[in-house]
C-alpha cells in the first residue's frame, strides 16, 4: 500500500472514532484511544510491527466495548469490520485488525490473554499501559463513578477471577480493581518496550494506594 493511501485510511478512521466516542465518560473515550494509538505507534516502531494493522487496531479497539454494549463481546469486531469494509481496506488487513480487537480485553486475573501476533501484542500492551499509572487511576475512578460502584469498602476483599464470566459479573468496589487488574498488568505485558514503560507507572500506583489507605484510616503520618 502506498504511504498516501495508508495516511488517508488512518485519518478517516481517526475522524470516525472521534465522532463515535465523543462524550463517553467511563474512561473509554477518544482521548484514551488517542493515547493507545500514540503508544502503539511508539511500541510498534520499536518492535518492528506492521504499522497499518497496529494503527487501525489501536484506533478501533474500543469502538464498541462489551462493557458498554450489554456484555456483547462480538459488537467491537463487528463494528470495526463494517467500517473497514466501507473504506475498501484489504481483506487480509481487516481480518488481522478484527482478530486483534476480539482478543484485546483483560478477562480476569486467572484467564489467559494470549496474543498470537506481534501487532496484537503491541496494541494490547499500549491499551494496558493506559490502564496503569496516573491515567490508570483516574480512568478506574471514572469507570467506578459511571457504573455507580462504591469507591472502597474495607470488608470486601478482591477476587482473582478464573473465568471471564465471573470477571464480567463482578460489581466490587473500585479499590478492588487495582488488585484484580491494575497491579497485575506490569507482569502480563508482552513487549520489552512496554515493560520498561510500566515500571514507573506501577510504582506510582503503589504509592497512591499506600497514601489512600493512610488517609482512609485517618492516621496522622
Ligand atoms: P481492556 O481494555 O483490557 O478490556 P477494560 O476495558 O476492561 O480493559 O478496562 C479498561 C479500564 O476501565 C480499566 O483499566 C479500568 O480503568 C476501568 N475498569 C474496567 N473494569 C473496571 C472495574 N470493575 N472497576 C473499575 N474500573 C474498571
Ligand atoms: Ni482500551
Amino acid at each position: 500500500m502506498r504511504k498516501a493511501e495508508m495516511t488517508n485510511i488512518v485519518e478517516a478512521t481517526v475522524e470516525f472514532v472521534q465522532k463515535e466516542l465523543s462524550g463517553e465518560s467511563s474512561g473509554h473515550d477518544w482521548w484514551h484511544v488517542y493515547r493507545v494509538w500514540k503508544n502503539a505507534q511508539h511500541l510498534g516502531q520499536a518492535e518492528g510491527a506492521d504499522m497499518l494493522v497496529v494503527q487501525l487496531a489501536a484506533l478501533l479497539h474500543d469502538i464498541a466495548d462489551w462493557k458498554l454494549h450489554g456484555g456483547d463481546v462480538t459488537a467491537g469486531p463487528r463494528v470495526a469490520r463494517q467500517w473497514l469494509e466501507s473504506q475498501a481496506v484489504d481483506g487480509k488487513v481487516i481480518d488481522q485488525v478484527c482478530d486483534i480487537i476480539s482478543h484485546m480485553s483483560y478477562k480476569g486475573a486467572g484467564v489467559s490473554d494470549h496474543m498470537d501476533t506481534l501487532e496484537g501484542k503491541v496494541v494490547q500492551d499500549a491499551d494496558r499501559l493506559d490502564a496503569i499509572g496516573a491515567i490508570g487511576i483516574a480512568r478506574t475512578f471514572a469507570y467506578g463513578g459511571h457504573f455507580k460502584r462504591v469507591m472502597y469498602e474495607p470488608a470486601v476483599q478482591p477476587e482473582l477471577h478464573d473465568s471471564f464470566e465471573a470477571y464480567q459479573k463482578s460489581h466490587s468496589h473500585t479499590i478492588n480493581h487495582f488488585y484484580e487488574k491494575l497491579l497485575l498488568v506490569k507482569d502480563r505485558l508482552k513487549t520489552s518496550t512496554a515493560k520498561a514503560m510500566a515500571v514507573g507507572r506501577h510504582e506510582f500506583m503503589e504509592n497512591f494506594l499506600q497514601e489512600f489507605f493512610l488517609e482512609w484510616n485517618a492516621e496522622v503520618s
